[in-house]
């Protein structure tokens, strides 16, 4: 069997990566076709997970419009999908180049596996495009890899046949184990040696604008006024979100940096005192790490953190984040029982489950 793996952004391939090792490992061919929808930050997983792209579409443009990466996606997938035939394709989650990718398949009637399958807002506005882009994807996926059982239960629900699906645990937490080392030093760990460290990343399309503003300005607003907390701030390379972050500019405990490789993030995430983002992967990684997190949205496709407890939705107006974060450096009670919460997402064994389902077809 032939297996092309298609994925285009920095949280695809750090949990695309350990599914491609494993499946090699067990003997299987893998085609790893990179779209190239992030380049900066995509070169840095695949370099970390020490794998070399078969193929590579180095679609991305500066300020890139959801159009320009369909466009692109589409028509490269179509020369690559006609030259390289495979069996199967796997794509993962909810990018744009997780939607064109899966779409190309479906054209060309190849068989499709979608690994982190069912995740689910309930509204599609929320976050966009993604989750549009991972209900679309079930749509032709033959093979849904669920990381939870509540991810199950929203394909079931959707009327995804119950033989079509596997629940794996999520690929993040394969990653993580890789990853995250004893040993690790960086200088920004000593700047921040003494304080209670504080990691935030922030990107997401719906929270552009106002959104921003008032987050920024309540966690500027925090972190003034607590003399023994330091925040890190790697800025994802997006423009839009650069701009925005410029609100966090001249705060001497405040250290904007460009985006972490992902081996330094998930170690400086494992040494933080606590984590505020938007992310999705985050929310994976922090409560593996035992370490709380404030989510800098409305809604959130990982309510199983919520329901241990590990993460707590504040969303994005000024007043809520600035309390949340508040309460959580100030109620040592409240802390211990969310960085002791247990981590919902798996137990870093998904890769070998996908590989077992897919080599036994
Ligand atoms: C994309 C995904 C989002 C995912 C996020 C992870 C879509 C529509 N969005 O959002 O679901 O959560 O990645 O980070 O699929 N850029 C660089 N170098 C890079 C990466 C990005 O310069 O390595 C800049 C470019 O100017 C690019 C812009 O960032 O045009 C936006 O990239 P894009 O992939 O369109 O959106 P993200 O916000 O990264
Ligand atoms: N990450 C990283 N460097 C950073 C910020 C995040 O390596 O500076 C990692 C993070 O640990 C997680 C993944 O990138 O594994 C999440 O990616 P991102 O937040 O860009 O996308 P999302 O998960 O929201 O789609």
């Amino acid at each position: 069997m032939k297996v092309l793996t298609a994925f285009g952004t920095r949280p695809e391939a750090i949990k695309m990566c350990p599914v491609i090792i494993e499946l090699r490992r067990r003997g299987c061919e893998v085609c790893v076709c990179l779209t190239g929808q992030h380049r900066e930050m995509l070169a840095d997983v695949m370099g970390a997970f020490g794998i070399e792209p078969d193929i590579n579409l180095n679609v991305m443009r500066e300020g890139q419009t959801l159009f320009d990466i369909n466009r692109e996606v589409l028509s490269g997938m179509d020369r690559v999908l006609d030259a390289e035939k495979p069996d199967i394709v796997l794509v993962h989650g909810d990018t744009t180049t997780t939607f064109a990718s899966a779409l190309s398949c479906y054209y060309k009637h190849i068989r499709v596996g979608h690994v982190e399958a069912g995740l689910r807002t309930g509204d599609v506005f929320s976050p966009y495009p993604e989750e549009f882009n991972r209900r679309a994807v079930t749509l032709v996926a033959d093979y849904n890899f669920a990381p939870t059982e509540t991810a199950k239960r929203n394909l079931l629900r959707e009327g995804v046949p119950e033989e079509r699906v596997y629940v794996t645990g999520n690929t993040e937490i394969d990653a993580l184990k890789t990853t995250v080392r004893a040993d690790y030093a960086n200088p920004l760990l000593d700047w921040a040696y003494g304080s209670r460290l504080v990691l935030m990343t922030a990107h997401r399309r719906e929270n552009f604008g106002r959104p921003f503003e008032e987050i920024f300005s309540a966690v500027r607003r925090v972190v003034e006024e607590t003399p023994d907390v330091k925040l890190i701030y790697p800025v994802h390379l997006n423009p839009n979100v650069r701009e925005a972050a410029k609100a966090l500019d001249g705060c001497e405990r405040i250290k904007l940096t460009d985006p972490l490789g992902v081996l330094d993030f998930h170690n400086m995430l494992a040494r933080c005192y606590l984590a505020l983002t938007d992310s999705g992967g985050i929310q994976e990684d922090a409560p593996a790490l035992n370490k709380p997190v404030l989510v800098l949205r409305s809604v959130t496709e990982r309510p199983e953190g919520i329901a241990t407890g590990a993460l707590k939705l504040v969303g994005t107006r000024e007043a809520d984040v600035y309390a949340a974060f508040r309460a959580l450096l100030d109620d040592e009670a409240e802390y211990a029982r969310m960085a002791s919460a247990v981590n919902p997402y798996g137990d870093g064994n998904a890769a070998g489950r996908i590989a077992d389902v897919l080599l036994s077809k």
